[in-house]
C-alpha cells in the first residue's frame, strides 16, 4: 500500500516533474496527465516496472500497452519507422496520434501482449513530455483507470480508481480531449484500431486511403482475435445501465424522452445526457448537457465525467444521443457504444 500524493502541478510543476521522474527511474508507477486521458506509467525497458502496471489497473496481459516518447530518435530505438510513419509524425506528433509499428527487441514482450509490433505516441501536453525527458527512458502508460471502468480525466478520477496502489499523482487539471488516442496500425492496409480525435480524413490526407477495424462500432464476436487485443474487453462501463438513443432530430428527442419515462414508472433514476440542442425539449425531466451536436469534440471531453458523476449519484439508468459516427463522431460513438455494452435503442423499439 501507498500514501498517494497528488502534486498539482499549476502549483509545483517543476518539483512535481522531478519527483515524477525520480520514482520512473525507480520502477516506480505514477500517474501523468496527457492531452486525451490521464496515463498510468512505468519506465517501458523494465520488465518488474511494466509488470506492476497490469497488477494495479487488473489489467488482462494480453493487452498491449503504448509507450509514450518525447522525440522523434526515442521512436527509431523502439520500432522500425517506415515512411509512410514518417510522414504521419511530421504532421501529427506531438498530438494524439498512436502509430502501431513493427518493433525492435528492446521492446520487451510484456509491453505488447506478446505481439512483435509496438505502439508509439508522443503527447502533446507539457507535463508528460517534461516527464518523459526528465526520466530519460520511454513511458508504457493505459489509461489511469482500473481496467473497465471510464478512462480518467481529472486527477481526482485516477485517485478514486487507484488510491493506495501507486504513489504519485501529477495534477494538470482536466484533459483538453477527454478521449483516448486514435490507434493507427501501419501494415500493408493501414487501419484505425480505435477512433479518436485525429479523424480518418486527417490521416487520409498524409498517407491515402484507411481502413476502419470492424470492431470500431460493433462488438468482437466470440473467440474472435482482433488486430487490437484491447477491443475484446468490456470498456469505459459505469455501474449505471447505459442506452443510446438512435435517430435524427426530434425522432431521437422522442426516443431518448421515452426510454427516460418507462425508466422512471419503473421506480428507477434515470438522467439524460442531452445536448445544447435537445434539453429544451426534455423539459422537467433529469438532465445534463454533454455539448453542442455541432462539435463532436465537446460530447467526448465530457462522456467519461459525466458517466462517473451519474454514478457517484446513484442513477440506475443513463440515456445518451447516438451521432453520425463520422469524423470525431467516430471516436464519440467507439464510446458511448462501449459504456452502454452495444444497448442502442429506436422508436419503433419503444413503440412510437
Ligand atoms: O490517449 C491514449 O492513448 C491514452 C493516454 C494515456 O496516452 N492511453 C490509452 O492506453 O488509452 P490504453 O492502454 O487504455 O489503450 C491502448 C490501446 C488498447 O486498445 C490496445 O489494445 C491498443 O492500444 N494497442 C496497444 N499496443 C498495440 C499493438 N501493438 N497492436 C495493436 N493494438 C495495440
Ligand atoms: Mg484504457
Amino acid at each position: 500500500m501507498y500514501e498517494t500524493q497528488i502534486i498539482d502541478l499549476s502549483q509545483a510543476f517543476d518539483r512535481g516533474i522531478r519527483e515524477g521522474a525520480e520514482l520512473i527511474r525507480q520502477g516506480e508507477l505514477i500517474a501523468f496527465p496527457t492531452e486525451t486521458v490521464y496515463g498510468l506509467g512505468a519506465n517501458a525497458l523494465r520488465v518488474e516496472a511494466v509488470s506492476a502496471i497490469f497488477a494495479a489497473k487488473k489489467r488482462p496481459g494480453d493487452n498491449p500497452l503504448i509507450v509514450h516518447i518525447v522525440d522523434r530518435e526515442q521512436a527509431f530505438a523502439l520500432a522500425h519507422v517506415t515512411a509512410e510513419a514518417d510522414a504521419l509524425m511530421d504532421v501529427f506528433w506531438p498530438g494524439p496520434l498512436t502509430i502501431v509499428l513493427p518493433k525492435r527487441d528492446v521492446v520487451p514482450y510484456e509491453v505488447t501482449g506478446g505481439l512483435k509490433s509496438v505502439a508509439l505516441r508522443m503527447p502533446d501536453d507539457p507535463a508528460a513530455l517534461a516527464l518523459i525527458l526528465a526520466a530519460g527512458v520511454p513511458i508504457a502508460a493505459p489509461s489511469a483507470n482500473a481496467s473497465g471502468s471510464p478512462s480518467p480525466t481529472t486527477a481526482q478520477h485516477v485517485y478514486a480508481d487507484l488510491q493506495g496502489r501507486i504513489p504519485l499523482i501529477l495534477d494538470g487539471g482536466p484533459c483538453a480531449y477527454g478521449v483516448e488516442s486514435t490507434v493507427l496500425l501501419l501494415s500493408d492496409r493501414p487501419t484505425i484500431l480505435r477512433p479518436g480525435v485525429i479523424t480518418p480524413e486527417m490521416i487520409a490526407e498524409v498517407i491515402g486511403p484507411v481502413e476502419i477495424d470492424a470492431r470500431a462500432l460493433s462488438p468482437a464476436l466470440e473467440g474472435e482475435s482482433p488486430q487490437s487485443p484491447g477491443v475484446k474487453y468490456r470498456h469505459y462501463a459505469p455501474r449505471a445501465s447505459v442506452a443510446i438513443a438512435d435517430g435524427e432530430g426530434e425522432a431521437l428527442q422522442r426516443t431518448a424522452a421515452a426510454f427516460y419515462d418507462r425508466s422512471i414508472a419503473a421506480g428507477r433514476r434515470c438522467a439524460i445526457f442531452a445536448t445544447e440542442q435537445s434539453c429544451s425539449f426534455y423539459g422537467s425531466r433529469n438532465y445534463v448537457i454533454m455539448g453542442n451536436r455541432d462539435n463532436p469534440l465537446s460530447l467526448c471531453r465530457n462522456l467519461f465525467a459525466l458517466l462517473r458523476d451519474a454514478d457517484d449519484d446513484g442513477f440506475d439508468d443513463i440515456v445518451l444521443e447516438a451521432l453520425p459516427p463520422a469524423s470525431v463522431g467516430l471516436a464519440y460513438m467507439n464510446r458511448a457504444l462501449r459504456a452502454a455494452a452495444f444497448h442502442v435503442v429506436r422508436a419503433e423499439d419503444l413503440g412510437l
